[in-house]
């Protein structure tokens, strides 16, 4: 009660306090839990990142092993999950496919649906790390209609994801380790990014006392959008079309200016970061990165750097402040490493697995919690007579 404010996408409204993420717009600064994202790219892995975003602490080494050795024990899907991908059509989009069997792992483990005891949250967090991947991978199989592959823990859990993913049963696939480094290293970056749509849409989700599968189903589907995750792939489509007109970066420039409808430069913009998205400039490193090392040598590169030189030196970007953003680059290395385009919004999915879940659990456990529900101005009719159907 008392005043009510309108404030359109929540541009300044703190919907929740948190202590897990923090983040300075004009500085270009990204911590979790008071560790910066560079040191953490350097220096952490993305199972460490998970424990210390759902714990609160970096782990010891016994900590970590054994949490480790946990995920690593649920990989499998339960064989009937596993034949729920049948019923998709094999063009499916894999982002839909992946919310929809997250949501139902909430009928496989039906022990989930007390959020509020935390033995059944712990579980619950250690199945979706384990499950995710595998998920993920099957997605992948069923669009191009290969067999899946069983988790195989003797692997890490970025490397059996990816053996999943392009392995065949016949042929042991080799997966390369700087792969799986660059890999785990974009995880990390995206491992969390406080309030934002899909994070807000697992606390709200989560704030009814839904489970932690069906909040983070519902996260997942907020991450599909073009404006917040699905911008991976939309940066590749574009980079695309410029490319099949010719490779005129100025001519897109100029229709992203004109406004042309529909016509924005993905990849740019952030709502907070106001200088420059840290996330990109580690990315962009890792580009050139992964490109060199595999060999790569691909055009759609040259269009995205002559595309950003020409958009930081252009009056509309910068009165507006517009730099790239995490998914600016990282399009071209999944496309390297041989994902198809579709899929890149799902390895964004994975990666912020455990900022949704940190997130979840600090918002359960607020002694302030309330359930999320917003107030309206409201701008219908005050009251009229009703009209009966021969009369209208
Ligand atoms: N291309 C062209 N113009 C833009 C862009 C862009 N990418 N982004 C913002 N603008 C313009 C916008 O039209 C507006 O202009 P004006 O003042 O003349 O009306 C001004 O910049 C302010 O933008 P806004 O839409 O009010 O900003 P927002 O904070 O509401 O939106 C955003 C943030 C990320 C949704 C937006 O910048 C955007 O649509 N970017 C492209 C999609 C994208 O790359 N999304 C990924 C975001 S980062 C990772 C993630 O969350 O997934």
């Amino acid at each position: 009660t008392g005043l009510v404010t309108l404030d359109p996408g929540f541009v300044n409204t703190a919907a929740c306090s948190s202590a897990i993420t923090y983040i300075d717009g004009d500085a270009g600064i990204l911590r979790y839990r008071g560790y910066s994202i560079e040191q953490l790219a350097e220096r952490s892995n993305f199972l460490e990142v998970s424990y210390l975003l759902i714990y609160g602490e970096l782990p010891t080494k016994t900590e970590l092993d054994e949490f480790t050795e946990k995920v690593q024990r649920h990989t499998l899907l339960h064989e009937d999950l596993k034949r729920f991908f049948d019923g998709f059509p094999r063009d499916a989009h894999p982002m839909p496919v992946l919310s929809s069997a997250v949501s139902a792992l909430s009928t496989f483990y039906q022990d989930s649906l007390n959020p509020l005891d935390p033995e059944q949250v712990e579980i619950s967090t250690i199945r979706l790390l384990a499950k995710l991947p595998t998920i993920a991978a099957y997605a992948y199989k069923k669009s191009v209609g290969q067999p899946f592959l069983y988790p195989d823990n003797s692997h890490g859990l970025v490397e059996n994801f990816l053996r999943m993913t392009f392995g065949l049963p016949a042929e042991p696939y080799d997966v390369d380790p700087a792969l799986v480094k660059a890999l785990d290293l974009l995880f990390v970056l995206h491992a969390d990014h406080e309030q934002n749509c899909s994070t807000s849409t697992v606390r709200l989700v989560g704030s009814s006392e839904a489970n932690l599968f069906a909040s983070i189903s519902a996260g997942i589907n907020a991450l599909f959008g073009p404006l917040h995750g699905g911008a991976n792939q939309a940066v590749l489509e574009m980079l695309e079309g410029i490319h099949k007109d010719g490779g005129d970066v100025d001519t897109f420039v100029n229709r992203v200016k004109n406004k042309e409808a529909g016509v924005k430069l993905m990849g740019f913009g952030h709502r907070v970061y106001k200088n420059y998205d840290p996330r990109a400039a580690i990315v962009k490193r890792t580009a050139d990165e992964v490109l060199g090392k595999l060999g790569v040598n691909d055009p759609l590169l040259d269009i995205a750097m002559k595309l950003e030189e020409r958009a930081l030196s252009d009056d509309y970007f910068v009165q507006r402040k517009l730099y790239p953003n995490v998914d600016f680059y990282t399009g071209l290395i999944y496309k390297a490493m041989g994902f198809p385009t579709r899929m890149f919004t799902v390895l964004f999915a994975l990666g912020r697995l455990p900022g949704w879940i940190a997130q979840w659990r600090e918002m359960i456990n607020d002694p302030v919690r309330k359930i999320g529900r917003p107030r309206q101005l409201y701008t219908g009719y005050t009251e009229r007579e009703f009209v009966a159907i021969d009369e209208r």
